[in-house]
């Protein structure tokens, strides 16, 4: 090959390898136990794999092994009549992983593949005898985008994903404001502003207010989640068992707008049997949390467009789920959608059960739910003028506003605590402990 012939190839490559670079890397843990999946994006077709090898075991296993796993590329097209995007999202699933082993990887085609990127092996367990013993860590927040505000968590995030200390993200709708945005741009923004986080740890997601723009097509290519008979293949709701936590993720958005109330009611009754089944396992699993979008319980009065979410939209969700939530002795339930942060104090139908010698931050066998909003992690609405009346109720225990997110920490059968951070200047903004001596109130 003549010098000038290697050299074009060399700008053809260069020039090329833009298109087909991956990008945009995250994972998500799936319906199947001991599995990942990991999803990207390039611009132009590539025929892609997830090359992958078991790191850091306690048991013996040759590290040098690499394995790969081909992924599903799909064309996607999204934007507007005005300005049509493309691109191909490759999903590559990893299974059989060792819960005991941290996993490299890198993915892309033979021309041109990712950094590479570590993510443990450890995943929920599905079987009812399974029982994970460990305590679990995660952080949790809704209302996060892609812009100056979304920056500090972004940056916060980033840092404490190198430190390993938790298991997980979940993000409780309200997705990079939005990922419609733009024709899609915007979405392809809050992609790589999060893949430091999202390429090292599950990061997984239920519906928001702003999901369900385009009939949810951004959300469904871009988040698989777990997907199963009960959920109709939509990922919409799901139970994952970690640790001593049961968690159910539901689509609040399914009690408004135009959706038919028959979907509504079948979320409702899943959770229904959900709840009674992780009940049955109360012993080994003592933490039931539920993660949704919208609040049952918030005080902040807002401004007239959004003061019906603790009003009014607030009261449909607590007619829907409030006594079964409660019947099934859930310990936490987790929401956002207020561009702020608030914690109740452990409340049925508005009475507060907290517990003999409980004080503000720490509870000991509470009678009821705690319901916490963690909505600040920061978008191009700016945080909600909290808290605009003279005093605040007695079910409310905290009500914050500055940028951040929370982290929850279950760290055996007796203990869970929780705690929501100030990502702008490092600080704690509030905690609560849960202590309980039987498993259900
Ligand atoms: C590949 O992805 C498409 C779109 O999400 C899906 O319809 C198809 O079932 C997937 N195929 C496999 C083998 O996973
Ligand atoms: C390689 O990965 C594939 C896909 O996850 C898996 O089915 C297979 O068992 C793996 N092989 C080895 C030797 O780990
Ligand atoms: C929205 O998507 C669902 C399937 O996900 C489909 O059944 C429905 O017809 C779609 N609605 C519109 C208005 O496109
Ligand atoms: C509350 O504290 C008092 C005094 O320390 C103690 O006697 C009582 O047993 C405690 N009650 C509970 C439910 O822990
Ligand atoms: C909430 O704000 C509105 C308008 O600012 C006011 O009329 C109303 O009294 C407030 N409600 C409470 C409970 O503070
Ligand atoms: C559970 O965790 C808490 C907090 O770390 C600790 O104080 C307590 O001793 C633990 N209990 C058991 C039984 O390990
Ligand atoms: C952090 O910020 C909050 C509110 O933005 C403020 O109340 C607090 O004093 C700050 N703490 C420090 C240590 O700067």
């Amino acid at each position: 090959m003549n010098i000038s012939v290697t050299f074009l190839l060399a700008v053809f490559l260069t020039v090329n390898a833009d298109f087909i670079n991956p990008e945009e890397v995250h994972l998500s843990w799936t319906e199947n136990p001991g599995e990942i999946r990991i999803t990207w994006a390039t611009k132009l077709p590539s025929k892609s794999y997830a090359t992958f090898r078991p790191l850091l075991c306690d048991s013996v296993v040759n590290p040098s092994v690499w394995n790969q796993s081909r992924s599903n590329d799909t064309k996607f097209i999204y934007g507007s009549p005005e300005k049509y995007n493309h691109q191909f999202i490759h999903t590559a699933t990893i299974s059989n992983l060792n819960p005991n082993c941290f996993y490299e990887y890198y993915v892309g085609c033979n021309w041109v593949v990712s950094e590479k990127f570590v993510f443990s092996g450890r995943t929920p367990v599905l079987s009812s005898t399974a029982n994970d013993a460990q305590a679990f860590k995660a952080l949790i927040f809704g209302n996060w985008g892609y812009g100056i505000s979304g920056q500090y968590t972004s940056y916060l995030m980033s840092r404490e994903s190198q430190i390993r200390d938790f298991d997980a993200v979940f993000h409780l709708g309200n997705i990079a404001y939005s990922l419609d945005s733009h024709n899609g741009e915007t979405g392809d923004d809050f992609f790589s502003m999060i893949q430091p986080i999202a390429s090292s740890y599950p990061y997984m997601t239920i519906p928001g207010t702003q999901e369900d723009l385009a009939n949810y097509t951004q959300y469904h290519m871009r988040f698989l989640m777990p997907k199963n008979n009960d959920n109709k293949g939509t990922g919409f709701f799901y139970s994952l068992n970690i640790g001593p936590v049961h968690f159910a993720m539901i689509n609040s958005e399914l009690y408004f707008n135009k959706t038919p109330a028959s979907l509504a009611l079948e979320q409702t009754n899943w959770l229904r049997s959900d709840l009674t089944s992780a009940n049955q396992q109360r012993t080994a699993r003592p933490w039931i949390v539920i993660l949704m979008h919208r609040p049952l319980y918030c005080a902040s009065n807002l401004s007239l467009t959004r003061h019906t979410i603790c009003g009014s939209e607030a009261t449909v969700l607590k007619e829907s789920l409030e006594e079964i939530i409660y019947d099934n002795s859930v310990d936490l339930v987790i929401s956002a959608h207020l561009n702020g942060y608030e914690r109740s104090a452990a409340i049925y139908k508005g009475e507060v059960l907290k517990g003999a010698n409980s004080t503000a931050n720490y509870y000991t066998d509470p009678a009821a739910p705690v319901y916490i909003v963690s909505g600040a992690a920061g978008n191009s609405e700016g945080l909600d003028p909290l808290y605009q009346s003279v005093s605040v109720p007695e079910t409310t225990e905290f009500v914050g506003s500055t940028y951040g997110y929370g982290r929850i920490y279950a760290y055996n059968t007796t203990h869970l605590y929780w705690e929501q951070y100030n990502a702008a200047n490092l600080t704690q903004v509030d905690y609560l402990w849960i202590s309980k001596s039987q498993a259900r109130y």
